[in-house]
């Protein structure tokens, strides 16, 4: 699109959105009449737990009033009841939490307050990844620094490998485990040497947990963890109910961490508008004291993976299902020379949507992701289709 001279550089900048690219395909093939199988958009359609909605109803007031930003009374007991309960982190004066709209807008706002921070403006964050990391960090005025994951560590981001100068400049790292899009997770070991490295170089942490209760149903140890549950100097995590709970729509979550960045935070929140109307956090609070409806979640990804990994496997696109979240990362045959556009092009000519790598990062060329949405029906008829096209291909 040709730039704008009513809007600043970082604006006129800004690719579209991957997402966007992703509508605008499954709409031509559902405006040709053909059945579409997306696997795009990591946004599962599966029926909430009707106690959601009724909670949400009979919240509905006669009056409206504005929210407090940081959430009600009861909202906050729910967030530390599962913290304690999930990750065994108990309520303390080093530790504040607050309401969100989703995980997506506290991302973004949270890159405004930390950047020129004591002197430091780079924030590090990981490719492929969530692109709002990048963006914010943009618009914040920071320097964006992207670091390509590979899969020879298993996609950790590791900032003690980042030249000097980058370290010391770093006002804030992103990591996200479980990963969207390689459902890569990371151990307890790499906790600690992240936590370290942070307090030696005086750089946040932000972790983006949303997938973090996400994981094979049959896992009953190791599960996934927040780097909260081993310190709190520096570290701010970032929870969501739009996967664990199917709450998308709804737009919730919370943030929680180091009470000093937490408290100033919340001085800069208030100002932007984005209070959890009072309706939302009475369903929130119920959705985060039930575990039982994020169990059965679980149990129909793990059977949607259980069904999709080993036909990916036999084709020689994945090697290992994943652990965690919801997306399987693929390769693409050896015939496409990594050309992931073109391969992704070619399957949803066929109906079948998926996301190119090089859509979700700067760097990785020759994979796609399948995110997990359609049901186990719809997988099978894709998975056809997509082995019909890739023995085509060979
Ligand atoms: C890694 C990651 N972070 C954040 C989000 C945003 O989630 P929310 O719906 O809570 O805004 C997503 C959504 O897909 C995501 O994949």
């Amino acid at each position: 699109m040709a730039p704008s001279s009513l809007v600043n550089q970082v604006t006129n900048q800004l690719q579209p959105y991957p997402m966007e690219e992703l509508a605008k395909i499954r709409s031509k093939l559902q405006a040709d009449g053909k059945p579409v199988y997306d696997f795009g958009t990591g946004d599962p359609r599966i029926p909430l737990w009707p106690v959601l909605n009724e909670t949400l109803k009979a919240s509905l007031t006669e009056v409206s009033q504005y929210p407090r930003a940081k959430g009600s009374e009861e909202l906050i007991d729910s967030i530390y009841k599962y913290l304690f309960e999930r990750f065994a982190i108990e309520r303390s004066d080093d530790l504040d939490v607050m309401a969100t709209r989703g995980s997506k807008e506290a991302v973004f706002h949270a890159a405004l307050s930390v950047a020129g921070r004591s002197g430091k403006n780079t924030i590090i964050f990981p490719d492929p990844g969530y692109p709002v990391y990048a963006s914010s960090a943009k618009f914040a005025g920071a320097k964006a620094y992207p670091v390509a994951l590979k899969v020879d560590n298993g996609y950790k981001l590791e900032p003690w490998s980042l030249p000097n100068d980058v370290q010391e400049d770093a006002a804030a790292v992103w990591v996200n485990y479980p990963h969207n899009p390689t459902g890569a997770e990371v151990d307890e070991s790499y906790w600690l040497q992240l936590i370290d490295w942070a307090h030696k170089r005086d750089c946040v942490i932000f972790s983006d947990d949303c997938y973090v209760d996400i994981y094979q149903s049959d896992l009953s140890d190791s599960l996934p963890q927040t780097p909260l549950v081993y310190s709190r100097d520096r570290v701010v995590s970032f929870f969501s109910l739009s996967k664990r709970s199917g709450m998308t729509g709804f737009r919730s979550g919370f943030m929680a961490g180091d009470a000093r960045f937490m408290k100033a935070h919340a001085r800069a929140r208030a100002n932007m508008g984005i209070g959890t109307p009072e309706f939302i956090q009475a369903v929130a609070s119920v959705a985060w004291s039930d575990q039982a409806h994020v169990a059965e979640r679980r149990k129909v990804f793990s059977s949607r993976i259980a069904l999709a990994y080993p036909r990916l496997k036999r084709l020689g696109l994945m090697d290992s299902p994943p652990r965690a979240a919801f997306y399987l990362w693929c390769r693409v045959p050896p015939s496409y020379n990594g050309d992931d556009l073109k391969f992704c092009l070619g399957l949803a000519e066929r109906g079948v949507i998926t996301s190119p790598s090089r859509w979700l990062s700067l760097d990785t060329k020759g994979y796609f992701r399948m995110a997990l949405v359609p049901t186990e029906q719809d997988t099978e008829v894709a998975l056809d289709i997509l082995t019909r096209y890739v023995e085509e291909s060979q």
